[in-house]
């Protein structure tokens, strides 16, 4: 399988079982190479959680593609009001797709969509984590969140090739959480997420990569750059 990064939290991943995109923020992502146009086929649409980062373009890749939205119930309702179509989970629970198993997991952080007036947010229930395997292989994309200690459980219930991590920190884990994020998954390559993209989430990744060398050094750091592919045999 394939897996791009496009920036941010935005993931594709690709194999013979199926096309995935995760948190496809594209349009305003500074980051982002890919556009929301380039993307005639998916099989789904998986969102972590509510924040304009995250949900991005998933309600124009549905319509654009006829993929569901994967996510919570309170997101993927909001999603369907909007005209996209959308699978409904909830954290715990996990279904199987014709291209693969997703899980949604817990994840610490808020959730919710601006409304283009301003003002309070519409609350779309909690935020979430995907554990997905495809193609026989356990990845975890973690949303974002804060450190939890049920990481520990997640990586030994699914033993993991991929963790894809946040470690912008201020709105999500910072360096030092991420790395102990991994010494309690303890999946077999990393990937870090969520920084770089605004100046208030700048972190230093090449400090990232030495820090899990000492602490987690069973885990591969792969720092991709957007537009970035990892081929994952
Ligand atoms: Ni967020
Ligand atoms: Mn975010």
């Amino acid at each position: 399988m394939q897996i791009y990064f496009h920036g941010h939290s935005c993931f594709e991943i690709v194999g013979k079982a199926g096309r995935l995109i995760i948190d496809p923020f594209l349009t305003g992502n500074p980051s982002a190479i890919a556009k929301p146009e380039d993307f005639t086929q998916l099989d789904a649409i998986l969102v972590t959680h509510g924040h304009s980062d995250h949900l991005g373009d998933a309600i124009q890749l549905s319509k654009q593609t006829g993929a569901p939205i994967v996510a919570v119930f309170e997101l993927a309702a909001y999603c369907e009001s909007q005209g996209a179509k959308t699978h409904a989970m909830h954290i715990g629970g996990k279904y199987q797709f014709p291209f693969g198993t997703v899980k949604l997991t817990q994840a610490l952080h808020g959730s919710g969509v601006e409304k283009p007036e301003g003002g309070p947010l519409i609350y779309v229930g909690p935020p979430c984590g995907f554990l997905i395997k495809f193609e026989e292989k356990w990845l975890y994309h973690a949303g974002d969140t804060g450190l939890f200690g049920d990481m520990e459980l997640l990586g030994r219930r699914h033993p993991l090739t991929v963790a894809m991590l946040p470690i912008g920190d201020n709105y999500v884990m910072g360096v030092e959480e991420a790395v102990q994020a991994a010494q309690l998954l303890r999946p077999k390559l990393v990937i870090p997420m969520h920084y770089n993209t605004f100046p208030l989430i700048v972190q230093d990744v090449g400090e990232f990569g030495r820090l899990m060398q000492r602490r987690a050094p069973e885990s591969r750091v792969d720092a991709l750059q957007p537009g970035e592919m990892f081929e994952l045999l």
